[in-house]
C-alpha cells in the first residue's frame, strides 16, 4: 500500500452478467453498507447493457459502478460503440481502458488507449489504464521494458491521480489461477510508481496502482500488503459478492 494513499477494490465482470446478476451487485452494497468504516473504495465495471441497473442498484451506497471500454470518440457513426459520454449519461464514475483483451482481441495500441483515456477525461470521469506483459515478453526478461513502454504510450500527459488509476495485469495471470511471486509484484510496482513519479511528480506520486491477475479471497491480502500495491482489479472472483466482499476484507487486514 502507498502511504496516504486511498486503495481501490475494482471488479470487471467482462462479457458476464445479465439482470439476474443485479441480486449480486445489490449484496455487494448490503455488505459494503454494514461495514461502520470502509478503508478503500469499491467498484465494479460491468457490461455497457448493465451499468445504467447497475448504477440504480448501488445509488445509495458506498459501490461505485463502471465501464469496461469506451470509444474515443464522443459521438458519431461508429455502429456498435459506446462513448464514455453516454457511460456517463447511464451512471458509470469509472472507465477501464486497455484492458489486455481489448488489445488482443481488437489489436489496440498504446495510441487507441491513450486517446480513450482522454475520452474519458473529457467526460469527466476517471480512466483505468491497464498495462501488463505477456509470459514470453517476462520469461525473455522484458516485462519492466514492455509495461514501461506501455505507461509512456498509454497514459496522456494530463493524467493526475485524481483522474487515473494503474492496472497492473500480467496477461499472464489472467484467469488462469497463477501468480507472480509477491517479490515480483513489488518489483513491477516499484518501477511504476518510479516511472509515474518521475515523468508526473507528486500526482505520479500519489496515482493508485492496482494488481491485478486471478486475485482471490485466498491471496487477497498478502499481495495487498505490498508496498506500492493500492489495491486490485479483480475479474472472475468479482462476480459472486461473497468472493468480492471477501477480497475488499483483505484490504483490512
Ligand atoms: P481474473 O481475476 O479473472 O484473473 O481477471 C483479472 C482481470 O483481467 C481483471 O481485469
Amino acid at each position: 500500500m502507498t502511504p496516504g494513499v486511498t486503495p481501490i477494490v475494482a471488479g470487471n465482470w467482462k462479457m458476464n452478467g445479465t439482470a439476474a446478476s443485479l441480486d449480486e451487485i445489490g449484496d455487494v452494497c448490503a455488505g459494503l453498507d454494514a461495514e461502520d468504516t470502509l478503508p478503500h473504495e469499491t467498484l465494479l465495471c460491468v457490461p455497457a447493457t448493465l451499468v445504467e441497473r447497475a448504477a440504480a442498484v448501488a445509488a445509495e451506497s458506498a459501490l461505485s459502478i463502471g465501464g469496461e471500454d469506451c470509444h474515443a470518440k464522443e459521438s458519431g457513426a461508429h455502429t456498435g460503440d459506446i462513448s464514455a459520454e453516454m457511460l456517463a449519461d447511464a451512471g458509470a464514475s469509472f472507465i477501464i481502458v486497455g484492458h489486455s483483451e481489448r488489445r488482443t482481441d481488437h489489436g489496440e495500441t498504446d495510441a487507441v488507449v491513450a486517446a480513450k483515456a482522454e475520452a474519458v477525461w473529457r467526460a469527466g470521469l476517471t480512466a483505468i489504464i491497464c498495462v501488463g506483459e505477456t509470459r514470453e515478453e517476462r520469461e525473455a526478461g522484458k516485462a519492466e521494458e514492455v509495461v514501461g513502454a506501455q505507461l509512456a504510450g498509454s497514459v496522456p500527459a494530463a493524467m493526475t491521480a485524481t483522474n487515473a488509476v494503474i492496472a497492473y495485469e500480467p496477461v499472464w495471470a489472467i484467469g488462469t489461477g497463477l501468480v507472480p511471486s509477491n517479490d515480483d509484484i513489488g518489483a513491477m510496482h516499484t518501477f511504476i510508481r518510479k516511472t509515474m513519479s518521475s515523468r508526473f511528480g507528486a500526482e505520479g506520486e500519489a496515482v493508485r496502482i492496482l494488481y491485478g491477475g486471478s486475485v482471490k479471497p485466498g491471496n487477497a491480502a498478502e499481495i495487498f500488503a505490498i508496498a506500492n500495491v493500492d489495491g486490485g482489479l479483480i475479474g472472475g472472483a468479482s462476480l459472486k459478492a461473497a468472493d468480492f466482499l471477501a477480497i475488499c476484507d483483505g484490504i483490512n487486514a
